[in-house]
């Protein structure tokens, strides 16, 4: 009897192993469900196990959510920086529906669909320069896996084989795929997965508000862009020149509380890039599609990177697709022979998604929604800078309809909280707190701890008002707690 027989046989005389049992169903009420069998995205799943409520959202409307109770929010962070067109609108639900209806899949892997096509041209005008050429993804973690992916092959075709590192800054958020995440410069969420995609470096962020700490030696906010970008140079001749493939920067950085660039920042990056073949990749996923009052945000900061990669506000969240933008320039040795990008997602450019993304457009362009930005952030951002005569209140800043307030423990040495001390301010309290008082938005502490306003771009100054007294009340409680 061979080796072989001598398994088959074993396995066939092992007697069945018995099906575990499922648990007997609890009673069926929507937190007992979510409790047993929702697993949520970055989120502490044992206060749940321990009997606390999951907030359920069960409506929206304009810059308005509901929770199961039938208790009213205002919509501070549009979902997830995605509702920019406001909740509730009919018109994208029946697009949708009559694309569903029409032709409700097909890929594009070597065959296309009108709803696709009309968004890679509508896409294509948006973007500036001769970022002509559109491959959509589901999601942005996506189209930033896209980026570096297409990075080192456009590299590998134009004879730079070892061009594969990437660079980004300490705290950017990139998403979560094993390549986004070696972009991604928040140690916490890379740590249990490493060893990551190799290649990733990072660099200063740029945080005015603490750019002495990163070693800026003082200066206008023009000097620090220029010492900021010129960190970027630093890395790419210290790794050397042909090893690095992209640098990928979010015009304005999300994690850690929205810093805008300085002035000239993002020209000294392009010419940076341009002295050393590096490619500049824009990570737009939060601050395409108005949300710094532009379609695209390289075009409000006047740089023409080489790639964009946009997802959330393309569709306003009715229907989920990403997208990677890039230049002819990448595009050409692809153009030719047998030559293919050997990569691709099932639903990248969702018939639905597209068609959605299309309506969401047009009701852009029809109601001035980048217009309405540009002419109402400076109200935004008044209205959150009275809230700076509270004593934990430190910096307010960002751009278009994208704000974060930085908390800290003294305003005038910007002494920031513990660990210990940011846990209770944050998840013991202001979460909590702000909800409560009917505000949705983002207590984070991935940097520095911060509150994040990212509401629909539909907004204006009444509204500003009154997000303001919510902040008011809830963070001068929060004042008096540390
Ligand atoms: C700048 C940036 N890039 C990438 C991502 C990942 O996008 P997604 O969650 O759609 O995968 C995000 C998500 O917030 C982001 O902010």
């Amino acid at each position: 009897m061979t080796i072989i027989d001598k398994l088959k046989l074993k396995r066939s005389t092992k007697p069945a192993k018995p099906k575990t049992a499922k648990r007997p169903k609890k009673a069926e009420t929507l937190q007992d469900k979510a409790r047993d069998h929702l697993w949520m995205h970055f989120t502490r799943q044992g206060p749940l196990s321990g009997g606390a409520d999951v907030p359920v959202i069960v409506k929206g409307n304009g810059h308005h959510i509901w929770d199961d109770k039938g208790k009213r929010y205002i919509d501070g962070l549009a979902g997830l920086f995605v509702v920019n067109a406001g909740h509730g609108r009919a018109r994208l639900a029946e697009v949708a529906r009559q694309q569903a209806e029409e032709l409700a899949f097909f890929p594009l892997w070597s065959y296309a669909h009108p709803a696709a096509i009309e968004l890679a041209d509508k896409l294509a005008d948006y973007a500036p320069g001769d970022l002509n050429k559109v491959f959509f993804t589901t999601g942005g973690g996506e189209a930033v896996e896209s980026a570096f992916k297409l990075a080192k092959q456009y590299w590998k075709l134009k004879g730079h084989p070892m061009k594969h590192k990437v660079i980004s800054r300490y705290v950017a958020y990139h998403g979560t795929p094993q390549g986004a995440l070696a972009i991604t410069g928040i140690p916490s969420m890379k740590a249990m997965f490493e060893p990551l995609t190799p290649g990733g470096f990072r660099v200063p962020n740029t945080n005015y508000y603490r750019a002495e700490e990163m070693g800026f030696p003082g200066g206008t906010e023009e000097e620090f862009g220029l010492w900021a970008a010129n960190r970027i140079e630093e890395m790419i001749e210290f790794e050397g020149p042909d090893t690095v493939a992209a640098v990928f920067l979010e015009p304005v950085q999300n994690s850690g509380g929205c810093f805008p660039p300085p002035p000239g920042y993002f020209q000294r990056v392009r010419e940076i890039c341009d002295k050393h073949n590096v490619l500049l990749v824009s990570d737009e996923v939060i601050c395409a599609f108005g949300r710094i009052g532009e379609m695209f945000a390289c075009n409000a900061f006047d740089y023409v990177p080489d790639i964009i990669t946009c997802a959330k506000g393309m569709t306003s969240g009715y229907s989920p697709i990403g997208a990677m933008i890039t230049s002819d320039r990448l595009f050409e040795p692809f153009s030719k022979g047998d030559t293919t990008f050997y990569h691709g997602y099932t639903f990248g450019g969702h018939p639905v998604s597209a068609a959605v993304a299309l309506e969401n457009l047009k009701i852009f362009e029809e109601e001035g929604i980048n217009e309405h930005v540009r002419k109402n952030s400076p109200k935004f951002r008044a209205a959150l800078e009275r809230l700076l005569d509270i004593p934990i209140v430190g910096d307010v800043r960002g751009a278009g309809y994208f704000f974060g307030i930085e908390l800290v423990k003294d305003k005038v040495t910007k002494e920031t909280f513990s660990d210990e001390e940011s846990e209770k301010l944050l998840r013991g309290f202001l979460s909590k707190a702000l909800f409560e008082a009917g505000l949705y938005c983002r207590a984070d502490d991935r940097g520095d701890p911060v509150i994040q306003l990212a509401p629909p771009l539909t907004i204006g100054p009444a509204e500003f008002d009154e997000i303001e007294a919510i902040l008011r009340d809830v963070l001068t409680r929060a004042s008096k707690l540390i």
